[in-house]
């Protein structure tokens, strides 16, 4: 399963992981949460693996924080904390073991590292970027602020740690109307992502919102002809969108909201069919603990996300690998910029 055969050979020399239906058996309570979207055949290849990560994670004192785009594998086989951005931050913050590992994306593991800088955090593929994080740089930043003078920036956690650092506050999918309607300026920037922008501008009319030019791969794809066209041909369906989708996608919603406020959402008006306008692994995650929901439509996979394998997480563990480190300066700068969002979404939910 690791597309590195010297490393492939190690964890096979160390570790029982020939597929292993009796295991399978065995564990079926935990195979129980994703028996709706993972076939018998295959929980009896992960079976060997979550035992083996279960293990290692006793070992070195590990907590798995795993985003909700993971497959569902890693987020019921081996996750401790699941959940969208900002519930993810919030947790590593408060993290007590020696390591974390992030199964996510590298800009959630550099904030894990930036809140709790004296753990350990594991990202078991460094490679796994974000198109958004990708798009700009701290001289971007500063671009920005040249052409809007006083104007405070509100920086996506989807971005670097030095983009973080100078910038004036983060903000998530969850709190990012929240956070520009507590600027003290009535022009604020946002970056990366333009549509993230757009849509907070319809929710905080009183602001003037300018944004840099970035987008999510994943949900830039979606257009609002597309979703008009799946009703159509499905009525009845109920659509829900992540905020990264262009603006007239998310007019065509019946509701748009992070990766958690989605889950949220559906568990709550648990509709007979429903469309997640977002990352495939979303209705993946949830189907078991909601049978009576139909999971119809199209979605798009993120391969940045797919980069976090349950063999990487393995590696990860086994040999604390890739250990993510933060230059002590970026990290105050950017820690400043998080603890700031995350006292603000505290303020506004109390
Ligand atoms: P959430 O904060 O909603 O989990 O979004 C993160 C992300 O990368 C969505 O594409
Ligand atoms: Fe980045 Fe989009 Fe992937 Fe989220 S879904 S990690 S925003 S590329």
């Amino acid at each position: 399963m690791l597309d590195h055969p010297a490393r492939s050979a190690e964890l096979d020399e160390r570790y029982d992981l020939a597929p292993s239906p009796e295991l399978a058996e065995e564990m079926k309570d935990v195979y129980a949460r994703m028996a709706r979207v993972v076939a018998p055949p295959d929980w009896a290849i992960h079976a060997p693996y979550v035992a083996a990560i279960e293990r290692l994670k006793k070992e070195r004192n590990a907590v798995v924080l795993a985003h909700n785009y993971m497959t569902p594998d890693i987020y019921h086989g081996i996750a401790d904390v699941v959940g969208d951005s900002l519930q993810l931050a919030v947790a590593a913050a408060e993290i007590e073991a020696d390591v974390i590992v992030q199964c996510g994306v590298h800009f959630m593991a550099e904030t894990s590292k930036i809140l709790n800088p004296s753990k350990t955090v594991l990202i078991p593929d460094s490679s796994a970027g974000c198109s958004l994080a990708e798009s700009v740089t701290a001289a971007g930043i500063e671009e920005m602020r040249a052409r809007y003078p006083g104007a405070p920036v509100v920086t996506y956690v989807n971005t670097t740690a030095e983009v973080k650092a100078a910038s004036d506050v983060c903000c998530t999918s969850s709190n990012a109307a929240q956070i520009v309607a507590a600027m003290d300026s009535e022009t604020v920037i946002m970056a990366p992502d333009k549509y993230l922008a757009q849509n907070v501008a319809k929710q905080v009319p009183q602001k003037r919102i300018v944004w840099w030019d970035g987008a999510c791969i994943v949900h830039e794809q979606y257009t609002a002809d597309d979703l008009r066209g799946f009703r159509d041909w499905n009525p009845g369906t109920r659509i829900i969108a992540h905020p990264e989708c262009p603006p007239d996608v998310i007019g065509e919603a019946d509701y748009s909201g992070s990766t958690s406020g989605i889950i949220d959402y559906v568990d709550r008006e648990r509709p007979e069919k429903a469309m997640l306008v977002t990352e495939c692994s979303m209705a993946s995650n949830i189907a078991d603990a909601l049978p009576e929901v139909d999971f119809v439509g199209p979605c798009n996979m993120c391969p940045y996300m797919k980069k976090i394998t349950l063999a990487k997480v393995l590696w990860s563990l086994h040999a604390m690998a890739e250990p993510v480190e933060v230059d002590p300066a970026v990290a105050d700068g950017a820690r400043r910029a998080v603890e700031r969002m995350i006292e603000i979404s505290r303020r506004a939910a109390a």
